[in-house]
């Protein structure tokens, strides 16, 4: 049997430099666990257009569609901030999320003990937060026609358009139901059904899909109060379900509360492949920081975490992912901090390569 087969498109920013550190993760596990990847790479975004003219080539795309999973570094950077719409970097990640539909976005906000004291709330309220996001990531406002920006009498007027079908809110709550049947079975779908028609569509498809799933105890909330209950009382959430851009909001909030927006994996999956496998495209919830852009600052954390998610989501490595998300917190409790992590007078922080030696040595220690 041939080896499944990851495609690494490490894109603009910090990306390369955190994907480095991935790529020995899993270099560790072809040599010490047997398990052993086809890993292609290309470019997207920013690094895309420079090379070709475009975000995300068609060969390109065409590779995503074929492999087992996608990694995704980070796209963007003040450099492409002029270009046209239709090319910015962004466009390619949202191409690659629409064309491999992946509709299910998956973003743990979990505070890292370690960490706790990061977090701009207190400490109370977020030790052992453990949230799950699953955020609707091919429809509503991100994809809906019309859009453009128009003449409309003697000024512009900029459109967008939220639209929901069914199917669209049933699969993506299927998804969300079925992991709150592997925690802790409670689900929280957030819409503004008080002043949107996709918000009371949104509301009734839940609760439909809800019967199918009597053991998860469902509740609603405006997403609104949503944010706020997110900052009030964070712990009260297992598994949120909400829209895209209302995911893309709550998600960064939920992120921020850990204090380790460096920390941060995320998963998009899709539909079954033949193999059985979802369509998945793995991604740290960062950005690509042109800030610390090429200092080796910056922290690999979460895309190695994104690695883990793959390792569980798409390769049944369930026990292998544990390993992975034990090393890297046992290399928090043990003091090691990359730039992001440290407050001021805090010592010296390591580099992206020191994070991944550190990282690589817990998983050596596993064994
Ligand atoms: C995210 C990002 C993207 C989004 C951007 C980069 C297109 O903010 O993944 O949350 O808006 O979805
Ligand atoms: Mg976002």
């Amino acid at each position: 049997m041939s080896n499944p087969s990851l495609l690494i498109l490490a894109g603009d920013g910090i990306g390369p430099e955190v994907m480095a550190q991935v790529q020995r993760i899993i270099g560790w596990y072809g040599d010490k666990r047997g398990l052993n990847f086809d890993v292609s790479e290309d470019l997207v975004g920013g690094a895309a257009y420079d090379a070709h003219g475009t975000p995300l080539h068609d060969d390109t795309m065409a590779k995503a569609q074929a492999v087992d999973a996608v990694l995704l570094g980070a796209v963007g950077g003040p450099k492409y901030d002029d270009l046209d719409f239709s090319v910015k970097p962004e466009r390619g990640l949202l191409r690659l999320r629409k064309e491999m539909d992946l509709f299910a976005n998956l973003r743990p906000a979990q505070c890292f003990d370690a960490l706790s004291e990061f977090s701009s709330l207190k400490t109370e309220l977020v030790s052992g937060l453990d949230i799950m996001i699953v955020r609707e990531l091919t429809s509503g406002v991100y994809f809906g026609e019309p859009r453009g920006i128009f003449e409309e009498g003697n000024q512009r007027v900029g459109i967008n358009t939220q639209r929901y079908t069914e199917a669209e809110i049933e699969r993506g709550a299927r998804a969300a139901f079925e992991l709150a049947m592997k925690r802790d079975k409670r689900l929280c779908s957030m819409e503004k059904a008080n002043v949107m028609e996709s918000g009371i569509l949104w509301r009734e498809v839940v609760t439909e899909v809800s019967k199918d799933y009597p053991e998860v105890a469902l509740s609603h909330m405006y997403a609104d109060n949503g944010a706020m209950q997110l900052v009030r009382a964070p712990k009260q959430f297992d598994v949120i379900y909400t829209d895209n851009l209302f995911g893309d909001i709550l998600s960064d909030c939920a992120a921020m509360l850990t204090g380790s927006l460096g920390m941060l994996p995320s998963a998009s999956l899709g539909a079954p492949m033949e193999n059985g496998r979802p369509k998945a495209l793995y991604e740290p919830v960062h950005g690509s920081a042109p800030d610390i852009t090429g200092q080796c600052k910056a922290n690999p954390s979460a895309c190695i975490l994104s690695f883990a998610m793959a390792l569980r989501y798409s390769f049944d490595q369930g026990a292998e992912a544990d390993r992975l998300e034990a090393a890297v917190e046992k290399v928090l409790a043990d003091g090691v901090r990359t730039a992001d992590l440290m407050q001021a007078n805090d010592g010296t922080p390591v580099s992206t390569t020191e994070m991944g030696d550190a990282i690589l040595a817990a998983l050596d220690a596993s064994l």
